[in-house]
Formats: C-alpha cells, structure tokens, sequence
C-alpha cells in the first residue's frame, strides 16, 4: 500500500547517493506467484559525498535473506525501503526477495501479461523487484541471470549464454536501474539484421505472442530506418550484438526503452493493413523511431534526477518528430503536431495541472510524464535550434554527446554546451524550462513611408504557485507578402526578449501582409485582430503550409463560434476560398485533407472560454453538425471530384502517398455521407480491404445511425484480434451521437470482452468516453459520474492509468455553475476513497485547488 501522507520531493533537495554500485548481478527464479530475485551487488563509498545512512528503496518486496560481504544481517525493513549499518570502503551485498508478479496489476515492477513475464521499471518500478537505490543518477553494469520453463529469456545488453531452463545476459553499458528490463514467455520472433556504418553486425527482434508474427514486418523496416537515420543526422550508431523489442499486451504507456531490450505496448509496435489504419502506421513508425533514439538522449546520457525527464523526452520526442517529418514531409506533420500541442498541452498549461517543463516538486513523478514534459519540451528545443540555427545545433549536439556520454545529466548540463558552441547567453531561454502558462503574444502593424512595423506584446497568465511571470525569448518567425500574394520577405526569425517589442522591414512599395509564428515557431497563443479578408488572403497565397493552415483554422473556428454564440449562418466567403485551395491540384492530397479539418469540439470549447464565454457543450456539437452538413450540400460538385483524386488503386502501402490519398478520401466521406443517406460509407465498408477505410466508412455509419449490421459484421471478423476490439468497442462510442455516448459506454463496460486491467481496454472505452465532448459533459452529469465509477475501481488495481485519466477534469472550470459543481461533487468522492493510491491523490488534490 502506498502512504496516505502524501511526501513532497523537491528539485533543490537534490544530494547525490553516497555509494557507486561497481556491478549488479541478480538472478531470477520465476514463478508467477512466488518469483525469487537474488541480489549480488558490489556498493563503494562515495568519498566526495556527505556521510548518510545506507537506504536502499524497496516496495512489495518479502526479505528472505540479506548479507553483507557474506554476513546475514536483519536490515530495518519499512514500507519504502530498507537501512543497515555497512562498512566503510567497498563492500557485496546480497539479498533474495519473493515477489507476487502474477498479482501484479500495477504493470510497475515484474509483472504478468498474457502468460508472459515482463518488467516496467521507469520510473520508479525497480524498487518492487529489489531493495536498490533506485535512482537515475546511479548508474552500473548488470549481469542477469533468469531461470525458467519459458522458451524465450530475454534481459539488457548481449546473450552471454543459455541452457536447458536457463538463460544469461551482460549489459557492459553502465545504466540506471529505471532502465532494467526482463521478458520470459513463449514467444516468436522476427529476425532481422543491421549493420551500423562502423561495420558492426547487430542482430535485430521483434518478439510476439505466438499468432502475431505477421504484424511485425512494418515495426521491422521502421527500426532499421531509425537506426539509420539517427547515424546520418544525429552521427549516432548503436552499441550492442543485439536489439530487442517485445510487443505486451498490458501496459501503462506508449513504450519503454530499456537498454537493448525495448518493451512495447503491443498497439504500438504490431501493424498489418488488414488491423492497423493509416494514423497507427505513422504512430508505431514514431514510437519505435522514439524508443530507438532514446538510446543515445536518455540512455547513453541519462537524467540525474527525475526533474530532468524533459532532458531525455523533450529531446527525444524533438528527434522523432524531425524523423517522421523526413520520413512523410514535413508539412502535415508540423500541422499535426501542433494540433496535438494545442489539444492536450494547452489545455494543460492553462489549468490546474500546470507546471513547468522542469517541474520543482512532485509527490508522483508517473504523474508528470505529460503533455508538458513531452511536447512543450520538445518545442523549447525546436526553438532553440531557430535562436541558433541548424549548424550551431548540430555543433551542439556534437557536444552534448562528446561532453556527456555515461553522465547523468541536467539542463544546465545541456543548456551550457549550447553557449559553450555559440558564446550566447541562454540564461534568460531557460526560463522556458522553469516557467509554466503558456504565453500569449499579441501584434499591432504600423505602416509608413515604406516602412513596415510589427510591434509585439508578450504576457504569460499566472498559474499555480507562479504569481508572476518575466518575458521569455520569443523566435518569431515572420514572412512578408505583397498585395499580389507574392512574398516579399521570406521568412525571417525575430528574436523578441522584452516584454514589448517593435521590428521594422524598411524598403517596401507597398504595404506587405504579414505571415507571423510561421510552422508555429514558438508555443504561444498569437492574438492577432486581423480581419477575415487578410486571413483569406493568407489561406490563398501564404506560402508557409503551416500559417496557411492555420489561417484556415481561424476562419472555421471564427465561424463556428460565430454559429455558436449568436446562432449565425455559415461563412460562405471563407467556404468559397477554402474551395478554391482544395481544387488547386498541385496541393498535396494529405495538406488538403488537412485544410478541410474543423477545430474540435474541446478546441472550441476552450476558444469560447477565453473570450469570456461559457461553452455550451450541446450548442459546440450542434454548430459542427451544421457546418458539415452545410459544406457537405455547398460542396456536392467537388467531392466526387476529390474522392477521384483520392483514389488508390495500388495494393496497401502505408508510406505517405497513399496515407494522403486516404486522408483526403476519408475527409471527403465524413461529408458525403451525410447527403447521400450513407451509401457511399456502405458502400466503402463493403469494399474495404484495409482496417483505414473500413473503421472511417464504419464511424460514418455509427454517425449516421446506420451501423447495426456493420458493427456486427465487425465484431465477427475481429472478435480474436485484441487491437482491433479495442478499436470497435472505443468507435462505437467516439463516433456516437452525444445523447447515446454514455449508455454506449456503460453497455459496453458490461460486454464480456470488457477488461478492468488491461490500460488499452479500459482506454478504448472511457478515453472515447472522454473524448465525445457533449456526450461526457451531459448536463445531467451522468458522464461524471459513470467515469468516476470506473476510476474508483481501476485505481485499487492500476492507479498509474487511473491517475492520468483525472485529467479529463482538468478543465471543468471552464463550464456553467451546474457542470463545475457536478464536476466538484466527483472529484471529492475520488478524494475520500479509501486507500487511495498516492497517484490519484495528487491528481486530484491539484485539479480541486
Ligand atoms: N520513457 C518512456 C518513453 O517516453 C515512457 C514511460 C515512462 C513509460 N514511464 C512509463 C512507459 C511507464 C510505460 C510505463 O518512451
Ligand atoms: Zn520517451
């Protein structure tokens, strides 16, 4: 059980263990309910750090034996941990523990999945498989052995030999304990091979439950795409005979990047076109690419404490994204992302969840693996990279590596090789690291004798714990049009620093049109009065495929909330001009899918809140309906014409040319469906040789109300394959009409293949749940409710997945008296539960205040 006095740990709190741990040797004697862990670890007194009691962290752990340079001892053992009197110098430790991994529903530490043993340690999971001092900035070598009935053994670093129940490993990269992992199960492989450009052979895996060896060609080639794309653009090569990945059916998040020995949520690792759709393919090519680079930012160069996560995510997730952008075109992807950004950071940033990228407490560091770390990290570095430009980053990076390979690292760390390459000051950019809110950045143009001025404003709103914020360092790239739409200035980054701040463009002969935060070069929200025929202006010459977009973007949401608020008619100017771009061929299919996007319902909601309205979640839904239909109807000409474009007529290949193709078809279809009683949905359910085109031709029907026989069909074609039910249990409620979300979900809670413990399962239902805005924040609050039943239960079991799922309250301050008290009466219910887990805690603690 954890503690009901919740601790604080604090960043300035920071000492370094007093020991080194030389080597780490552990055996295992697996046994679902009785796993025997034996310990052999050589400890060193630290002689330049301060004299301290010997702790090493221990949780669920039955002591059967310790000793010391082979003395037993009785260590005082409590229920974070052990401390004993040890000798000065060096000295062996030893200790066997029993373990319960079958009861394991936490998925932290060794547990069980589909028959398979597996391990999740990151980031505090070691401690429930030995006493350790499990901390990041303790680094060694491990030597493991495991001994088992389980065909397949698998553990960090390279074979060093196996037998008849028995199999050992040797990873000679010193790593912390966060990146230990073990896996033993009877499982298959897909081989393959790699050689990096030293020359060094290494033996490449895909290990899967038997059945799923088919899924595992995709994951492959993206590998050993990673692997070579991290050598010609980051110089990094791998460092071991073999790499491993293992697809789990259990698992809290996306996947880990143990030493050599990559664990995956099996959604993200197995694809197949008949399974996977279009978005799946690009996400498993990500993470895979994610987990891989993470060899060299989080590996190689660790954090020193768990405040500097943003070190190795921010970074690493940075890198992915510059991958997937060389892999499938930069263009979407930067719209994507920021979509993404803005969906899930913002939201974040500006409420009570808010923290900075480097947080300076926390009670539950799982409950700062967020939208905040990851992405907002990952822009601070982007923008450092525009402050200094591709080669001084690159330098950098050179660097960084050289500098700090084997350290365990901070910010400081990496900051310091950046103006160590370029001689600036950056004491004033790491504000980015230490202040929360997102900034808001407003523009005013001025124009005379043929001088252009663009005076900027930036302010940050308070948030928790921070009153007061100072300016940061803005890179605000910005690009010039004259009235022709030619572009007179290509883009130029700004660099803003003070609080208000104004940039002349001299020399022009006509007054330009200012294209500003082109590809969103910094994370701010941008306040700019500019009337609708500039921003048309922009959506048809600008020639920056972000600031094009998202002048787009700013049309629909102005209209929809024009629609929203005052029960207006749709824009036809706009409609009309965002024709003419998606007849326009020469634009790629996926940028024109993503032109026909609208802002979603949660966007909408938080757009209405910061102009001082309260969203009416019925009344969002509403407005969007009527605008899909209303486009559907304006644009009956062009559709058949684009679904012609959007045809493939080549066999699946989830590479970005059909990707868009599809994207742009399946936008098509959300509107044709609507006029034509749902036949062409049908029609493309029926014909469907790929899971992208049935599940889109699926939820068109389920929108439509004409999915009975398809969901059944569905259901008898998919019921053996997991991933693909978890799809047909979260579409059904997604894609419903709001007024039947919620009887949806509470009938499907009820189905047989329901599952309490297994995160994808439980996600599939309540993030779609959450996900369908009108339907979670019915006014009756039966939403809240039914998700507040499920968090209760689910937290006794797994309380690092429940604890992430509070976050659908993160923004109940948005809404009407009646939502925010609804809202209020669920959060304190959680609050009073008993034993409620630490995780839960916290969330919820800081959601209320
Ligand atoms: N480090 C992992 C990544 O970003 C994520 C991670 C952290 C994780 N904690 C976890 C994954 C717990 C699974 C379970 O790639
Ligand atoms: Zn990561």
């Amino acid at each position: 059980m954890k503690d009901a006095a919740p601790t604080t740990v604090y960043l300035a709190d920071y000492t370094p263990f007093g020991w080194q741990v030389e080597d780490v040797h552990l055996t295992f004697r697996l046994a679902p309910n009785a796993t025997r862990v034996i310990a052999r670890i050589h400890f060193a007194r630290a002689t330049e750090t301060p004299e301290q009691t010997f702790f090493l962290h221990g949780e669920d752990l039955k002591l059967i034996r310790a000793a010391i340079n082979g003395e037993e001892i009785t260590p005082e053992v409590t229920d974070k941990g052990l401390t004993c009197d040890v000798p000065g110098g060096s000295f062996l430790w030893e200790a066997e523990v029993e373990i319960d991994p079958a009861a394991n529903t936490a998925l932290e530490g060794l547990y069980m999945s589909g028959g398979m043993y597996c391990t999740q340690c990151e980031a505090e999971g070691f401690r429930k498989i030995t006493f350790y001092p499990d901390r990041p900035d303790v680094m060694a070598t491990f030597t493991v052995r495991i001994e088992s009935e389980m065909p397949v053994m698998l553990s960090n670093g390279n074979p060093k030999g196996a037998g008849e129940g028995w199999a050992e490993w040797h990873d000679p990269w010193p790593k912390p304990a966060y990146l230990f992992a073990l896996v033993a199960g009877d499982l298959r492989n897909h081989p393959d091979k790699f050689t990096t450009k030293s020359g060094q052979k290494v033996d490449l895996n895909i290990w899967v439950r038997p059945g799923d060896e088919g899924k595992c060609a995709f994951g492959m080639q993206a590998l050993k795409a990673s692997m070579k794309w991290d050598e010609d653009v980051y110089g990094r090569e791998y460092d071991l005979d073999v790499f491993n990945i293992v697809a789990v059916d259990d698992f809290n998040m996306g996947a880990m990047e143990n030493k050599g020995l990559n664990i995956f949520n099996s959604s993200c690792v197995l694809a197949s076109p008949e399974t996977s759709t279009d978005a799946n393919f690009e996400r498993i090519e990500a993470i895979i690419a994610h987990e891989y680079f993470h060899n060299w930012t989080g590996n190689r160069i660790t954090c020193r404490d768990w405040f500097q996560l943003c070190l190795k995510e921010g970074l690493t997730v940075y890198r992915d994204s510059q991958f997937t952008s060389d892999m499938r075109g930069p263009e979407v992807k930067r719209i994507n992302d920021v979509i993404d950004l803005r969906g899930r950071q913002f939201p974040e940033d500006q409420g009570p969840l808010s923290h900075p990228v480097r947080p300076e407490s926390f009670q539950e560091i799982n409950n700062f693996y967020t939208a905040t770390v990851y992405e907002k990290g990952a822009e601070v570095i982007g923008m450092l990279k525009r402050l200094v430009g591709d080669e001084a980053y690159a330098k950098a990076l050179d660097l960084y590596f050289d500098r700090h390979d084997g350290d365990a690292a901070t910010i400081e760390d990496w900051l310091k090789v950046f103006e160590d390459t370029t001689g600036r000051d950056l004491s004033q950019f790491k504000r980015w690291y230490s202040q929360s809110g997102t900034p808001r950045l407003s523009v005013s143009e001025d124009w005379a004798d043929g001088t252009f001025t663009l005076t900027f404003e930036q302010h940050t709103p308070p948030t928790p714990g921070q009153e007061t914020k100072k300016p940061q360092v803005l890179p605000i790239a910005v690009g010039l049009l004259n009235p022709n739409g030619d572009e007179v200035v290509p883009t130029t980054v700004l660099e803003m620093t003070e609080a208000r701040q104004s940039f002349d463009f001299t020399g022009l002969s006509a007054r330009p049109t200012a294209s500003i935060l082109r590809e969103f070069s910094a994370p701010v929200v941008l306040d700019r009065k500019s009337s609708a025929e500039e921003r048309a202006f922009l959506v048809a010459h600008d020639t920056d495929a972000f600031n094009r977009w998202d002048a787009n973007n700013i049309l629909a949401r102005d209209c929809l909330m024009a629609m929203i608020r005052d029960g207006a008619t749709p824009d036809t100017v706009w409609l009309d001009g965002l024709e003419t771009v998606l007849r326009d061929e020469t634009l790629a299919p996926d940028f024109r899918a993503s032109m026909m996007g609208l802002p979603g319902q949660t966007e909408l909601a938080q757009a209405l809140h910061e102009r001082g309205h309260t969203p009416d979640p019925d009344a969002i839904y509403d407005a969007l309906q009527t605008l899909q239909q209303f486009r559907a109807e304006r644009w009956a000409d062009l559709l058949p014409k684009l679904a012609e474009e959007a045809r493939v007529t080549a066999t699946y290949d989830p590479g970005a040319e059909q990707v868009g193709k599809r994207a742009l078809g399946n936008s098509v279809l959300s509107l044709l469906s609507r006029i034509d009683g749902g036949a062409a949905a049908q029609a493309q359910y029926d014909q469907a040789d790929n899971m992208t085109l049935q599940l889109s031709a699926l939820a068109n029907l389920i929108r439509a109300g004409k999915a009975e026989t398809a969901l059944q069909a569905f259901y008898n074609q998919w019921q053996d394959d997991r991933l693909v039910m978890d799809k047909w249990f979260g579409l059904q409620i997604s894609a419903a009409p709001p007024a039947e979300a919620i009887d949806r979900a509470k009938a499907l809670t009820e189905h047989e293949k329901f599952e309490l413990t297994n995160p994808n399962r439980f996600r599939a239902v309540f993030g779609a749940l959450i996900g369908n805005h009108a339907g979670f924040h019915r006014a009756d609050g039966t939403g809240y409710a039914l998700l507040t039943d499920w968090l209760i239960r689910l937290d006794d079991k797994n309380p690092q997945t429940t604890a992430r799922m509070c976050s659908a309250f993160q923004t109940w301050k948005r809404y009407d008296q009646s939502r925010q008290s609804l809202i209020r009466a669920q959060l304190e219910r959680i609050k009073v539960k008993e034993n409620l887990s630490r995780d839960v805690n916290e969330m919820v603690t800081r959601i209320l205040s």
